[in-house]
């Protein structure tokens, strides 16, 4: 088995790939790496993996051990970059179908991503009576999701368990000294973990806001941590091939870039790297739109359009070398089903023979392919694919001319949702928005 994850582009850049495509893959690398270009203030993320010390790994073991001494539900809060992160390494590597954790621990639960009431009802009827904990995650410490979602579930906690309880088990990941929930952590005495102001939500599933739901579920942050150094000091030949590969294909009118797995525990890795690619690239009216699929399940949905549709897409395969378990399927002596012919072998084989068969057939229906091989889904693994696709997205966004760091066309809809829910400070907005919903 190879010891990392491999970035297989033939397929792709066979006769894609220019001199100036590579000349401007290194010009961005080289940008990226002497902190010269647009953005330069948000490039913490770049040597992160090689700079986190054992206190740092302490304190987060620490702090993840005393709510697992006392807490049934971890819930954590969090929207966007202050979510995804942690939520695809968890669901990556976690049983598929535990209620409860096999080793007794407390089970995860994600809050404050949507404003769903009928989630927060049914999440809040899920943890009364039981004991819970929360990690509340916000760099800003002022976005609307997550507040609500912390004021419901710190308020049920006070009530349900006391307030001691409470601030015991209340963790609090935020800017070093800004906004509403520093001011909160220090009043009410929560452990607190800082996001660097050099690290930008889509890049710190690697810092606390990460790591610390990670290791609460129950995970191996240093082996994700290694995996992450191992990219950080050996990566560049991989992150290079990716970003010239895609970047070939998207001045081809390859307008999408679909990323499909075949292994469902990888379908919120899928959601990181799509927030990633589509927050850093979408801007100045370019970028290439980042969408996903679970195969074969999609294949059964969206195939017919990735094997015949308009022709703008292109595809990432995230292919799984070993699967945690195996499965094999049974001889039946009357074979009323027709599946004696595939008798004796074990489940991955047959998705193996559907992913290369998949891959072949979208190659002939015109759809280019990259292939992204991970040996296993582990904790070093994961680490290896999420710090390959931050820097490989750094130098893809720079190829492309935009600037990857930032997020300007974030704030449009938050602009009209405080006009439209009166928000003090909105009173033009509010005035301008009814008058424009009058016409
Ligand atoms: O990548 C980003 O910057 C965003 O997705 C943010 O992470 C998200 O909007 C949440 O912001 P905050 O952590 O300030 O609550």
């Amino acid at each position: 088995m190879n010891d990392s994850i491999q970035v297989i582009s033939k397929f792709a850049l066979q006769g894609l790939e220019t001199q100036a495509l590579r000349d401007a893959a290194l010009a961005a690398k080289q940008t990226l790496e002497s902190g010269s270009g647009a953005g330069n203030d948000f490039l913490g993320w770049l040597h992160l993996p090689s700079s986190i010390d054992e206190q740092q790994f302490q304190a987060i073991e620490e702090s993840a051990a005393q709510l697992l001494s006392e807490c049934e539900y971890v819930i954590s809060i969090g929207i966007g970059g202050s979510y995804l992160g942690g939520k695809a390494v968890i669901e990556a590597l976690s049983n598929h179908f535990a209620a409860y954790r096999t080793d007794g621990g407390p089970k995860v639960l994600f809050a404050g991503s949507n404003i769903g009431e009928d989630y927060l009802y049914d999440m809040m009827d899920l943890v009364r009576g039981h004991k819970f904990g929360i990690i509340v995650i916000s760099k800003s410490g002022t976005t609307t999701e997550p507040a609500i979602a912390f004021r419901l579930f710190k308020e049920m906690l006070e009530q349900q368990e006391g307030k001691e309880f409470a601030s015991r088990n209340i963790v609090a990941i935020t800017d070093a000294r800004r906004g509403a929930l520093r001011r909160l952590a220090i009043e009410e005495g929560y452990a607190t973990f800082v996001i660097p102001d050099d690290v930008g939500g889509r890049f710190s599933v690697l810092t606390p806001v990460g790591l610390l739901p990670i290791a609460v579920a129950g995970f191996d942050i240093r082996a994700l941590i290694k995996g992450a150094v191992e990219m950080e000091q050996g990566g560049d030949e991989q992150v290079l091939d990716y970003a010239i590969a895609r970047n070939a294909l998207y001045q081809q009118g390859k307008k999408i870039e679909i990323l499909a797995n075949f292994t469902p525990r990888l379908h919120f890795l899928a959601e990181w790297w799509k927030q990633l690619y589509g927050e850093s690239e979408g801007k100045d009216h370019k970028g290439i739109f980042p969408a996903s699929v679970d195969f074969t399940t999609d294949l059964h949905s969206m195939g017919q359009w990735i094997q015949d549709g308009e022709r703008t897409i292109f595809e990432t395969v995230l292919s799984v070398g070993d699967q945690q378990h195996e499965v094999i399927i049974p001889n039946d002596d009357v074979d009323l089903d027709g599946l004696n012919y595939i008798a004796g072998k074990n489940v991955d084989y047959v998705n193996k023979m559907a992913e290369l068969g998949t891959r072949l057939a979208h190659i002939d229906g015109g759809v280019p392919n990259l292939l992204i091989t991970i040996p296993a889904v582990t904790e070093r693994y994961l680490g290896q694919l999420i710090y390959f696709f931050e820097k490989a997205c750094g130098v893809s966004g720079y190829i492309l001319g935009v600037n990857p760091f930032d997020q300007p066309g974030v704030e449009a809809y938050k602009k009209n949702m405080f006009a439209l829910l009166e928000k003090p400070g909105h009173e033009e907005a509010t005035a301008a928005i009814k008058a424009r919903l009058k016409q």
